[in-house]
């Protein structure tokens, strides 16, 4: 792709494994980040950020395996951040080396308040360092990103020159992050406008915007940066990333599908073109956005636009019957485009093995043999409590079974009683990372009160719950039951999730699971005390203590 045949369609950058981990306790095991990593591939994005090889062995590794399995001829561009530093690009080169399609992206602060606190570097410090970093790592790749980080409070005539060199020095994207989430649209879109008119060589590098949404502006500000010839768009799925989260690339790429006819005439096409402003399969959105979630932990809020609950629901009367009469009346977009297809029942108790993988594989699920025969006792046993099994019942098996946590501490057992007379009481059997079985009992204020005690009585490692909800999968008294769950343990959030028709089961294994994200923690730690080397902080956390340090 040249820089000429790229600037007439909008490219996708997706974040979300890098920038996106950064959100507290969005942590995600080199499994999970590989999962994201094919489906993003499926969803059509351009280019996968897949972490910051530097900051930790786990990013290390997570990076290479996306670049192996994911990094195909005709798949997407696989890129590694890495600070201006030699070494940081350097290990980034080296994760990328398998995929087929490489880019380091590479970066350093331009604002006065960084150069001064963060850096104590001048303004001719950072240019010479701008340029020299860029020129490295075009020695390694030939794709090179360049980003003045905090851009949005940068003085835009000492950026325009930063700019010019980082271009000369090779960079074929330059990305203006608004790194704070502080500019308005009509202040971003003048951003980039002005670095249109005043970077010299700027024909010869695709401009790319990055936003946080600190003031809920960051999609506003992507499409007004749009308008002003910005032709990357830096985003995560559900908007997830540092403090209040990057734009969201659901709502950017719905934004330029829906308003096609608006965004057109900047792109030089007719009006009313037809031609897609991005290569998304839009079908694809609904999916991602559930299993980001799913793995991540993080929740979409029900009101979210185009992806939450309630994003193609209609409570008021009105509403309805103007729908059933036309949906135009107060629908701007199908649900069938985000591929919110009616929930089909699928499969049934009489299913075979067969009929499960393959519907499997119809929903993009590429499983072992192995993770197969386990999700199919899932199957089972739950075909035996619901009579009908619909496509998200088997998304919430799949990911229950087999994308969990690292199986340290093992559920073997959860009993309780509880009732408006009786002292709600639980019993649990865990099986420990030794293989010894457990038994314990706690009372509490409530069933998973009881539970979590119980739980904490065996594994003894103190922490405090921050967060517990319950969400059904489908509707229906035997649906199955989501439990989403966040805590904390000194400062640090760890999330777990489970599925099951009995949600005190869940609420047990998705504790389970969350603990032993905790538990492993833990265990790196003080493996990195005895030796001396390794992540002392997990991936996400020491990204953004490597990017403060930027
Ligand atoms: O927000 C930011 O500035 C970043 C950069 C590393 C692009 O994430
Ligand atoms: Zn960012």
């Amino acid at each position: 792709m040249n820089t000429q045949s790229q600037n007439d369609r909008i490219i996708i950058f997706d974040t979300t494994l890098r920038d996106g981990e950064q959100s507290p306790g969005a942590t995600l095991n080199v499994d999970e980040k590989l999962t994201i990593a094919r489906q993003l591939a499926r969803l059509g994005v351009d280019v996968i950020e897949a972490g910051f090889p530097y900051s930790s062995p786990g990013d290390f590794e997570a990076v290479q395996k996306i670049a192996q399995t994911v990094g195909m001829p005709d798949g997407p561009v696989i890129c590694g951040l890495a600070r201006a530093t030699r070494p940081d690009i350097q290990v980034a080169a080296e994760a990328l080396k398998p995929a087929a399609h490489s880019r380091i992206h590479t970066f350093i602060a331009t604002s006065d308040i960084h150069l001064e606190y963060k850096l104590k570097k001048t303004r001719q410090e950072v240019l010479a360092i701008a340029e020299e970093m860029v020129a490295y790592a075009k020695s390694l790749v030939s794709n090179v990103e360049f980003s003045p980080e905090d851009a949005g409070r940068s003085d835009p005539e000492y950026l325009y020159a930063v700019l010019e060199r980082a271009i000369s020095a090779g960079a074929t994207t330059i990305n203006i992050p608004d790194t704070v989430g502080y500019t308005t649209p009509s202040e971003f879109g003048a951003l980039i406008r002005g670095i249109k008119e005043n970077v010299p060589n700027i024909d010869q590098a695709i401009i790319s915007v990055h936003g946080h949404n600190d003031l809920g502006l960051a999609v506003a500000n992507f499409l007004e940066a749009v308008k002003n010839g910005a032709r990357q768009l830096e985003c995560t799925i559900n908007g997830i990333g540092e403090r209040a989260g990057n734009a969201a690339l659901e709502e950017l790429v719905m934004a330029l599908h829906v308003r096609r006819q608006y965004f057109n005439p900047f792109f030089g096409r007719p009006v009313d073109s037809e031609q897609p402003l991005t290569n998304i399969d839009t079908r694809q959105l609904y999916k991602t956005s559930r299993l980001v979630s799913n793995l991540t932990g993080m929740l979409v809020q029900p009101n979210k636009a185009i992806v939450g609950a309630n994003a193609f629901a209609h409570e008021s009367g009105i509403h309805q019957d103007g729908v059933l009469k036309n949906k135009l009346t107060y629908e701007i977009m199908d649900a069938q485009l985000i591929g919110l297809t009616d929930n089909q029942i699928v499969l049934g108790k009489l299913s075979g093995r067969n009929a499960f993988r393959s519907r499997l594989k119809e929903l993009g699920f590429e499983l072992t043999e192995q993770d197969i025969n386990k999700a199919f006792v899932r199957f089972k046993e739950l075909a035996d409590k619901k009579k009908e099994i619909t496509d998200w019942d088997l998304e919430a098996i799949v990911n229950d079974e087999i994308q969990q946590a690292p199986d340290l501490f093992r559920l073997e057992l959860v009993q309780v009683s509880c009732g408006d007379h009786a002292c709600p009481t639980a019993t649990v059997t865990l099986r420990t990372p030794e293989g010894q079985e457990l038994t314990d009992a706690a009372t509490g204020t409530g069933p998973v009160d009881a539970v979590y005690k119980a739980i904490n009585r065996v594994v003894n490692v103190p922490n405090q719950l921050i967060e517990f909800s319950v969400q059904s999968v489908t509707a229906g008294i035997d649906a199955i039951g989501e439990v989403t769950i966040r805590l904390r343990y000194n400062d640090r959030i760890f999330s777990g999730r489970a599925a099951n028709t009995d949600i005190i089961v869940a609420s047990a294994q998705a504790y389970v699971n969350a603990l032993n994200r905790l538990y492993l923690a833990l265990r790196s730690q003080e493996l990195q005390a005895q030796t001396g080397k390794g992540a002392v902080l997990e991936p996400a956390q020491e990204a953004s203590a490597a990017v403060s340090d930027g």
